[in-house]
C-alpha cells in the first residue's frame, strides 16, 4: 500500500534523476511500486540491451548484483548504482571463480556458455553469455558438433539441452526460487482451476517443466498471457512478473505457484526484495552504494557479452 511517505520518496525520486540525468532500470521481479517508477522494466537480456544504449551518465540497477555488473561491463564510462549490495543472487553464488576454473580443467575443449546469472569473474571465464530469452538460440547459433560447458543454472542447461540435442556438459546450480515450487501443489491448483494454463521458466525443476502449458523466460510469460486466448495461469515464477501481466490484463487471473515450503515464501526472491523505494532514494541522492568493477576482469567480460548481444541482435531477440 502506498502512504504518504512513499509519495513523497517517489517525488524526490523523480527531481533527482532529473536533476542528475539518471534512470532506473528495474528487473519484473521487483515489487509493483518500483516497476512502477522505473524508466523500462524488462527481464534480464532487455535491461542488458538497454544499459548498452541510453544516454543517462547515472544507471540506477532496482534488481540483483550481476545484473547491475553486467550493465557496468556493457556502459563501463557511467556510474552504475545498486542501492543494496547485498542483493545478490543463489544461482551466481552457487558458481565461484576458482570452482569454476577447476571445472574448466575437467572439461577441456569446450565452448563455455554462461548465463547472465553469474558475477564478472565467471563472466571474463567465459566464451558466450545467455539468458533465458536467447539460450536455446545461442546454443543453436553454434555448430551442430561444438561441444558446449554451460553454466551455472542445471535447469535451464537442461531444459536448453533438451531442446537442442547438443554435447553439452552442465554445472550443477539452481535458484532458491524456482527450484523450490511444489509439484504436488501446482497439480492441486490446477485441479481446483481446470482452465488454468500453468506457465513456468526453464529455472524450474523438470516435474514442474513437465506439467507446463508453456515454458518461457519471464519476458515470454509475459507476452504469452497478452496473446493466449485463457483467462487463468498458475504461474511457476517470481511472483514479481505479475504484476505486469494485471497490468497488462486487469481482468485474467494469475495464481503465484507456491514453494514446497509454504512458510518459507519462496516464490519471492528475497534478494530481488532487498530493493526498497527508500533504499533507491537513498542510493539516488548519495550516489553510492556503487558498482565498480576491477579493469581486467571488466575488460575480459565485455567480449562474452557482446558476442550475446550480437546474437541476439541478428536473431531479432
Ligand atoms: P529472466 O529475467 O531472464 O527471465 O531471468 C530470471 C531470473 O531469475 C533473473 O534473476
Ligand atoms: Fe537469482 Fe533466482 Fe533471485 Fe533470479 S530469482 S536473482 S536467479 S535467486
Amino acid at each position: 500500500m502506498k502512504t504518504q511517505a512513499t509519495d513523497q520518496y517517489i517525488d524526490e525520486i523523480k527531481r533527482l534523476k532529473a536533476q542528475k540525468n539518471a534512470i532506473i532500470l528495474a528487473h519484473y521481479y521487483q515489487t509493483g511500486d518500483i516497476q512502477d517508477i522505473a524508466d523500462f522494466v524488462g527481464d534480464s537480456l532487455a535491461l542488458s540491451q538497454k544499459a548498452a544504449s541510453n544516454s543517462a551518465d547515472i544507471i540506477l540497477f532496482a534488481g540483483v548484483r550481476f545484473m547491475a555488473e553486467t550493465a557496468k561491463i556493457l556502459a563501463p564510462e557511467k556510474k552504475v548504482l545498486l542501492p543494496d549490495l547485498n542483493a545478490g543472487c543463489s544461482l551466481a553464488n552457487s558458481c565461484k571463480a576458482s570452482d569454476f576454473e577447476k571445472f574448466l580443467k575437467e572439461n577441456p575443449g569446450r565452448t563455455v556458455i554462461s548465463y547472465v546469472n553469474t558475477n564478472a569473474e565467471i563472466k571474463a571465464l567465459s566464451d558466450i553469455i545467455c539468458t533465458s530469452s536467447n539460450a536455446v538460440q545461442i546454443v543453436e547459433s553454434l555448430p551442430p558438433e561444438e561441444k558446449i560447458l554451460f553454466a551455472p543454472d542445471r535447469n535451464l542447461g537442461n531444459y536448453v539441452l533438451n531442446k537442442t540435442g547438443r554435447d553439452m556438459v552442465i554445472w550443477n546450480g539452481t535458484c532458491h526460487v524456482h527450484e523450490e515450487f511444489s509439484l504436488e501443489a501446482i497439480i492441486r491448483l490446477k485441479r481446483e482451476n481446470p482452465d488454468a494454463k500453468i506457465i513456468v521458466h526453464p529455472e524450474c525443476e523438470l516435474p514442474v517443466r513437465m506439467v507446463a502449458d508453456f515454458i518461457g523466460s519471464t519476458s515470454s510469460l509475459l507476452q504469452f498471457t497478452k496473446k493466449d486466448t485463457g483467462n487463468c495461469y498458475i504461474v511457476a515464477t517470481e511472483a514479481g512478473i505479475i504484476h505486469q501481466m494485471k497490468k497488462a490484463n486487469p481482468s485474467k487471473s494469475y495464481i503465484p505457484a507456491p514453494p514446497i515450503d509454504s512458510t518459507c515464501g519462496c516464490s519471492e526472491c528475497s534478494f530481488m526484495k532487498l530493493i526498497t523505494i527508500e533504499k533507491i532514494l537513498n542510493c539516488l541522492k548519495n550516489e553510492r552504494p556503487e558498482i565498480n568493477i576491477e579493469k581486467e576482469i571488466l575488460i575480459r567480460a565485455q567480449r562474452p557479452i557482446m558476442r550475446m548481444m550480437e546474437i541476439s541482435e541478428k536473431l531479432g531477440l
